[in-house]
């Protein structure tokens, strides 16, 4: 089984931006746990950052060709971004939709999300370990 792991922006700073609500975790650590537990599973790993919209949705246009599930943080874009949303729709391939924080217990602009609907599934609020569980979801199916 192959995974993308996608982060989006802002994602790139975790370890110093709003450590009290996003934790102390640099990326690279939360990328080097979660590829760990892949090769646990079985599962190979590619992850990817970006902060820009159009290379998100070029990175979830490319795994239709290689990846059997895609685990998705899109940051501040799970908002606003129709776009993100019809291609996770067009895919077709599993998304499960990740969040480091609990969006329903922040701002109430953060509990609406554009994607969840077009997602397997939504994980949000366990830190860095959302991904973990996200990744014992898919390679578990
Ligand atoms: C986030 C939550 C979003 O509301 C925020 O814009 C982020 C991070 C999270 O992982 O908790 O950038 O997706």
């Amino acid at each position: 089984m192959k995974i993308l792991v996608l982060h989006g922006p802002n994602l790139n700073l975790l370890g110093t931006r709003e450590p009290e609500i996003y934790g102390k975790m640099t990326l690279d650590d939360i990328n080097a746990r979660i590829t760990g537990r892949g090769a646990q599973l079985g599962a190979e790993i590619r992850c990817q950052q970006s902060n820009h919209e159009g290379v998100l949705i070029d990175a979830l246009q490319d795994a239709r060709a290689w990846a059997d599930g895609v685990i998705f943080n899109p940051g501040g874009y799970t908002h606003t971004s129709v776009a993100l949303r019809d291609a996770i729709a067009a895919i077709g391939i599993p998304v499960v939709e990740v969040h480091l924080s609990n969006v329903y217990a922040r701002e109430e602009f953060r509990h609406k999300s554009l994607v969840s609907a077009v997602c397997k599934g939504k994980i949000s609020g366990f830190g860095w370990k959302s991904y973990l569980l996200a990744l014992e979801a898919l390679a578990g199916e």
